[in-house]
């Protein structure tokens, strides 16, 4: 597996997410040999950089985030001759400011003596997606269409009809199959492990549905509050920057019916399908089902921290929500009467991403009464991060005269199963879209209905005065109302594996 003859264009090439993620993907992509000795990689930006500066202030973040460090005198060396630096105004438009980029194409195709596959990275702010795509479309070197991608980064689209526009718009200048929007948790290894776990096995997918599941969980909790992004922040809020797009596609991985091939298309069919059952909430359903908080200030491990509306760029008086809890119903065959409650939040007493399945109770009456005192139903944990595992939780006799039952736990541990390093998710994801794989890249359609799937909670709060907030302290697992959605039902949020 090694890519085509390959120039990636990164706007925001002085950004943030470049230093932390896009280079030390494309420096592991290097190192393990799937690149092409015919690649490069530009950085556009408005910053003055020469390309020396360029690659300095590059080495630094591969030194400080890459999973495989570098003092400059490693692989890097080599690999950061194929780093350059073209200072642009992308937002300007122009196709004046675009024709550099088409100059760099064809004197590295001079060079190459081939023709190149061009990827250009979005990895800049919402408002320049349409700009830059109207940019890109007036490089004559990029109208080819089966050797240029385009791929953009979140957030796609504010709501449901920002989405529609930002899809009309690039329908207008590209082919659906050149344009990847990234979601950069069906990256992660062990999203991606759910496919296997549950299809290439036998064990598990005869029991996957609501004849033996009694509901599942989806958690993605940080440690961190918004950090330097309060400005972006504040317009979004947990359930457009996470559950939109992270947890529902994670969702629709656990949730989807078995694909017949791994065509792109097909595997987005069907998470396509979980999508379009979510049930659509009213007004008083939102009120029974969704809770939201915002972080008030307090401590984090020892450290005092702000409360949320304290933050820089956030306003004082902010109804934007850090922390937001789903219970979601699928309204199909196989998921009928299985509630998914999902969470996610900003300053949670622990980082993790989990999914646990909660089995049903088993028909136990056989053992005496005094044997069932820790009886726990069976569970299966997928845990994403910060480990890479699966745990069954399952009852065993306790050793002894007397029959007892004991929950025990099987755990498969990718650390420990392989003696292999894992990629990061942007490795996985810049290589599939420099190979044109769009399996794990968000389709059209797929994005606005996940859209239609939140919009009715975003409206009702819209409608709304902005409640009690703040309503969570930092280090805690969120707001109490979240604890009582749950119970409400009679269980309880798993926190930890
Ligand atoms: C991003 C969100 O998409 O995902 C961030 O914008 C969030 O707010 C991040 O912190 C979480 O990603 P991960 O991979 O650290 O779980």
């Amino acid at each position: 597996k090694k890519t085509n003859p390959t120039i990636v264009f990164i706007f925001g090439g002085s950004g943030d997410l470049n230093h932390r993620k896009l280079t030390p993907a494309l420096y592991n992509l290097y190192v393990d040999g799937f690149l092409n000795d015919q690649f490069k990689v530009y950085g556009l930006g408005r910053t003055d950089y020469t390309d020396k500066k360029y690659r300095d202030h590059l080495l630094e973040g591969i030194q400080l985030f890459s999973r495989r460090k570098d003092d400059g005198k490693g692989p890097w060396k080599e690999f950061s001759e194929k780093v350059h630096y073209l200072k642009m105004d992308a937002g300007a438009g122009t196709a004046e400011e675009y024709s550099i980029l088409d100059k760099a194409i064809q004197e590295t195709e001079k060079e190459w003596k081939v023709e190149a596959d061009v990827l250009y990275y979005l990895s800049v702010g919402p408002n320049l997606f349409p700009i830059i795509a109207k940019g890109i479309s007036t490089i004559k070197s990029s109208h080819k269409e089966d050797k240029t991608r385009i791929v953009i980064e979140k957030p796609f689209g504010h709501d449901l009809q920002t989405a529609m526009d930002l899809n009309k718009l690039l329908a207008g200048l590209f082919q659906e199959d050149q344009i990847y929007r990234i979601d950069h948790y069906l990256g992660k290894e062990t999203v991606q492990n759910i496919l296997a776990l549950r299809f290439a096995n036998t064990l598990f997918e005869p029991i996957w549905n609501n004849k033996y599941i009694d509901h599942v969980q989806i958690t993605a909790a940080e440690t961190v509050g918004v950090e330097d992004r309060g400005g972006y922040y504040d317009t979004s809020g947990a359930l457009r920057d996470m559950i939109q797009n992270h947890i529902l596609q994670v969702l629709c991985m656990v949730a989807m019916e078995a694909p017949v091939s791994f065509d792109a298309n097909e595997i987005r069919n069907k998470k396509t399908d979980v999508l379009k059952a979510i049930k659509r909430y009213t007004n008083e359903e939102v009120k029974e089902n969704v809770v939201r908080g915002q972080y008030g200030a307090g401590w984090m491990k020892g450290s005092k921290v702000n409360a949320y509306r304290e933050e820089k760029g956030v306003d004082p008086n902010s109804a934007t929500e850090t922390y937001a809890a789903v219970k979601f119903q699928i309204d199909n065959w196989r998921w009928q009467g299985v509630p998914f409650y999902v969470r996610s939040g900003k300053y949670l007493a622990e980082k993790t991403t989990l999914i646990t399945i909660h089995f049903k109770q088993a028909p136990n009456y056989a053992f005496p009464a005094e044997a069932v005192d820790a009886w726990r139903p069976n569970r299966l944990t997928l845990t994403i991060q910060p480990e890479n595992d699966v745990r069954l939780l399952f009852q065993a006799k306790r050793p002894g005269q007397t029959m007892s039952l004991n929950p025990v736990e099987m755990v498969f541990n990718y650390a420990d199963a392989y003696n292999e390093p894992q990629p990061e998710a942007y490795e996985t994801l810049l290589l599939d879209a420099m190979m044109g794989n769009s399996t794990q890249f968000m389709r059209n359609d797929q994005v606005e209905i996940a859209w239609k799937v939140v919009m009715p909670i975003l409206d009702s709060w819209n409608s709304k005065v902005p409640v009690s907030f703040p309503n969570y302290s930092p280090g805690s697992w969120g707001p109490e109302e979240a604890d009582a959605l749950i119970a409400k039902d009679g269980r309880s949020w798993t926190n930890s594996p």
